[in-house]
């Protein structure tokens, strides 16, 4: 069952959840850091009183009944005996809306194809390019409100969406109107990326140069005026930008007012997370090959560093060293990257057991990861991914009596109630209703 909070079938203003096996979140405003990440409030019997889309209390259930009383006039309340309470997951790095599939490339790639070897070819990005520009902005949004859907019956009430298949004006911009009308029309809260660096268009005169001249003269204001993105990200990789010009790239995003990203040593050591750290990005992501030097600057940052272990997964390449990041201080974030190529999966439950079983994280960790460092990571670590006093009400819920069944449980969806802004919008039991 989905439903829009602002269209929900309840008129109830305030919500109980009372009587969870336990409630586990971190605690704080802001990124965590090395070893805090794995310090989670964990309280048994625990209960959440909700006043419209903010949470007012979180603590034991004798405490919180005596208080507010379910049978009050107005309130409804939820039994979660044997179940979990855990914040919404923030899904801090996406593209997730594209037209067309790739799944030829995905099969030469077991053969033994590389990924930037398709993308010379004129395949990779550019093949999503093509088919985004041919896709009509209605069968974007559609097919964008199906992923949503899907995204909240995993527990995510936060995403991340970035443009970036259309690298022309127009295409650019339907990518960036459509994930701001999915951001309306869908429960999923929608923070939205221009990625128009994400490659440079096929056979563009000038090149690389030229085109960052384009993105910064002629799409970059289009967009600040229509506020159609808070962030700006770039692909920094070898024979797509280099650190030189992803640096003079950023700086005039982050003059112009976007908050910033790079998709940072991915396959090439090429010195993007030591970009990140220096320019204040938000976050550096991928990291698969990232140096000790870039290791040490981005624990000295509030730049979060967002591995994704699904695109690892898929291209069959080594994971990024998750362990060594959080032993040095760094603030980890976890995302999908869910995307048509380099990784056609969104599976929250995937994420969880490759972080804990092959990237040596805990599991405290991931949570911490996928909840408050990924609302960090988006920087909106103030308002939501934990469960405090004072948060929005984005909550999932585990059928489980116990969070470690997120790992346990491998590579399973055990989700089975999504509360966003105060109201149930997801409830597995009435799937389908
Ligand atoms: O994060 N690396 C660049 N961008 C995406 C892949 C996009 C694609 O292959 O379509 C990524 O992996
Ligand atoms: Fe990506």
């Amino acid at each position: 069952m989905f439903r829009n909070p602002s269209n929900t079938v309840s008129e109830s203003q305030s919500l109980l959840l009372y009587h969870a096996a336990q409630l586990v979140t971190p605690i704080g405003n802001a990124l965590k850091h090395g070893k805090e990440m794995g310090k989670l409030e964990i309280i048994p019997d625990a209960a959440i009183y909700i006043e419209g889309d903010t949470i007012i209390e979180a603590g034991p259930t004798d405490i919180l009944l005596k208080k507010y009383h379910p049978e009050k006039t107005g309130m409804e309340s939820i039994d979660l005996t044997g179940k979990v309470i855990i914040p919404g997951f923030v899904d801090s790095h996406t593209h997730f809306v594209f037209g067309g599939y790739r799944p030829e490339e995905f099969i030469m790639r077991l053969s033994g194809a590389q990924y930037l070897d398709i993308m010379k070819m004129g395949g990779g990005i550019q093949s999503t390019v093509d088919a985004t520009k041919n896709t009509p902005a209605e069968t974007l949004f559609s097919d964008g409100f199906k992923r949503l859907n899907d995204m909240l019956s995993m527990g995510v009430t936060t995403v991340e969406g970035k443009s970036g298949y259309g690298l022309d004006r127009d295409c650019e911009l339907k990518q960036l109107e459509v994930l701001n009308h999915l951001n309306r029309e869908h429960p999923v809260d929608v923070e939205v990326t221009y990625m128009g660096a994400h490659a440079i268009p096929r056979g563009y005169p000038g090149g690389s140069d030229a085109y960052i001249d384009f993105m910064v003269k002629e799409v970059l204001p289009l967009i600040r005026e229509k506020k159609l993105a808070r962030f700006a990200d770039i692909f920094c990789e070898e024979g797509v930008f280099t650190p030189e010009e992803s640096e003079r790239y950023l700086g005039t995003c982050k003059d112009m007012g976007f908050d910033t990203k790079i998709h940072a040593d991915e396959i090439i050591p090429l010195g993007g997370g030591e970009l990140a750290a220096k320019t204040g990005c938000a976050s550096a992501d991928h990291l698969l090959a990232v140096s000790d030097r870039g290791i040490q600057m981005l624990a000295g940052s509030d730049t979060a560093a967002t591995l994704l272990p699904c695109t690892a997964f898929c291209l069959n390449k080594p994971y990024a060293p998750a362990r060594k990041l959080i032993d040095a201080g760094c603030a980890v974030a976890l995302a999908s990257d869910f995307n048509p190529g380099s990784c056609f999966t969104n599976s929250i439950p995937l994420i969880f057991s490759l972080g804990v079983i092959h990237m040596g994280m805990t599991i405290e960790e991931a949570i911490c990861s996928l909840t408050l460092n990924g609302a960090g990571a988006l920087k909106r670590a103030d308002t939501i991914g934990s469960i405090e006093p004072g948060k929005k009400a984005d909550i999932t819920v585990l059928a489980y009596p116990d969070y470690r069944f997120l790992v346990y449980h491998s590579a399973k969806n055990i989700v089975t109630l999504v509360i966003k802004n105060g109201k149930v919008c997801y409830d597995e039991a009435k799937r389908g209703v």
